[in-house]
């Protein structure tokens, strides 16, 4: 069996975790990355874990001409596609800069998998294409609400793009993985989250503030209509996540699929608040961290959270990682890449 998977983005956070539970499966992961929000470290964090090497191609998805080299060369089984810009308020500021690098991407992906016969794709999608849902916890069926930035929305046009083209090309497959929210860093704390400057999503925020690297974390707003008053997400464990990735493979591989377009959740199913995250994480690390609420962050959704009943029964796939052990693993790997910073 072609065990070759092209692994766009590969240094990223996610993609870089997936790269190591493909390897684990038996999978020969490729990377092409443009290294534009990643570091080269990533690489050699799976590279260590693995203990052997890794293909990389620094490459950009947008590029043509340059992605049609590397499809010459290898013959791929299946393409996981991260490679994105994932910043939703930088998306607002620069929103030709998303639709340009998130739409162009993946169809230059789709034109060179018709092209060179690659029939499967994983396409990282998002929660946020369900915006404040009406019913909680969210399955796959609930309607997606209009985006609340160009990011949402290059994850909405990107699904559809993928869904016409599963409709006009019955021999591609995809299936598209909504992600609620990747925290964590892999067990060996050798791979993690980098994120560059100021850091938008809120482990980063707590981690580096337990390191010292930043004063205080704000907690945006107490007076949600929520059991604490702070939002409420569905927390998934990255390594987690990157095992739904083998998963969709396997089952595009084995054509156990009900048809060549699936989407699914993926998540815990459990929703907690802002609170517990920042009180789980003084806790498990045994550390106090210097913390205040503030006012509420400008687009922020109330709650969210994930029914994976679907996910559960038809990838076979389970979040296991207790949060405890998540938030473990993010302050190891903080105290990880300060130690390679001194
Ligand atoms: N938060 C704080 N302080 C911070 C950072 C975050 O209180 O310094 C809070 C937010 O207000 C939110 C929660 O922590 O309630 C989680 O925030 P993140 O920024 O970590 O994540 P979001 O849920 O806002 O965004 C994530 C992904 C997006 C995706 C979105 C919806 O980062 O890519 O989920 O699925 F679009």
């Amino acid at each position: 069996m072609n065990k070759r998977v092209l692994v766009t983005g590969g240094c990223g956070y996610i993609g870089s975790h997936t790269c190591v539970e493909l390897a684990e499966a038996g999978f020969e992961p490729i990377i092409v990355d443009n290294l534009s929000n990643s570091e080269k470290i990533a690489l050699e964090g799976v590279e260590k874990i693995l203990g052997r090497k890794i293909e990389f191609i620094k490459a950009d998805c947008c590029d043509a001409a340059a992605m049609e080299e590397i499809f010459e060369k290898y013959d791929f089984s299946s393409i996981i596609h991260f490679a994105a810009f994932k910043a939703v308020g930088e998306s607002v500021s620069k929103p030709l800069d998303y639709y340009r690098n998130n739409l162009g991407s993946l169809i230059n992906m789709l034109s060179l998998m018709r092209k060179h016969n690659v029939p499967n794709i994983v396409f990282s999608s998002s929660a946020t294409v369900y915006g404040q849902a009406d019913v909680l916890p969210v399955t796959e069926r609930t309607p997606r609400k209009e985006a609340t930035s160009p990011y949402g929305s290059t994850k909405q046009m990107c699904e559809d793009i993928l869904h016409s083209c599963s409709v006009a090309y019955p021999k591609i497959n995809v299936i598209a993985l909504r992600y609620f929210n990747p925290i964590g860093a892999h067990p060996s704390a050798l791979i993690g989250e980098l994120p560059r400057g100021v850091p938008n999503n809120l482990i980063p925020f707590v981690t580096q503030t337990a390191a010292g690297i930043r004063p205080m974390l704000s907690i945006f707003g107490n007076d949600y209509n929520t059991p604490d008053g702070t939002c409420i997400r569905d927390y998934i464990d990255v390594t987690d996540l990157a095992k739904a990735h083998v998963c969709a493979v396997n089952r595009m591989i084995e054509g156990t699929g009900h048809s060549n377009y699936e989407v699914f959740n993926v998540g815990t199913g459990r929703g907690v608040s802002t609170l517990e995250v920042v009180q789980t994480f003084e806790r498990v690390n045994n550390l106090k961290l210097n913390w205040k609420f503030a006012d509420r962050r400008e687009g922020d959704i109330e709650s969210v959270w994930a029914d994976t009943t679907y996910a559960n029964e038809e990838l076979g796939w389970k979040a296991i990682m207790p949060l405890d052990e998540t938030l473990r693993n993010a302050w190891r790997w903080q105290q990880y890449i300060d130690s390679q910073k001194k």
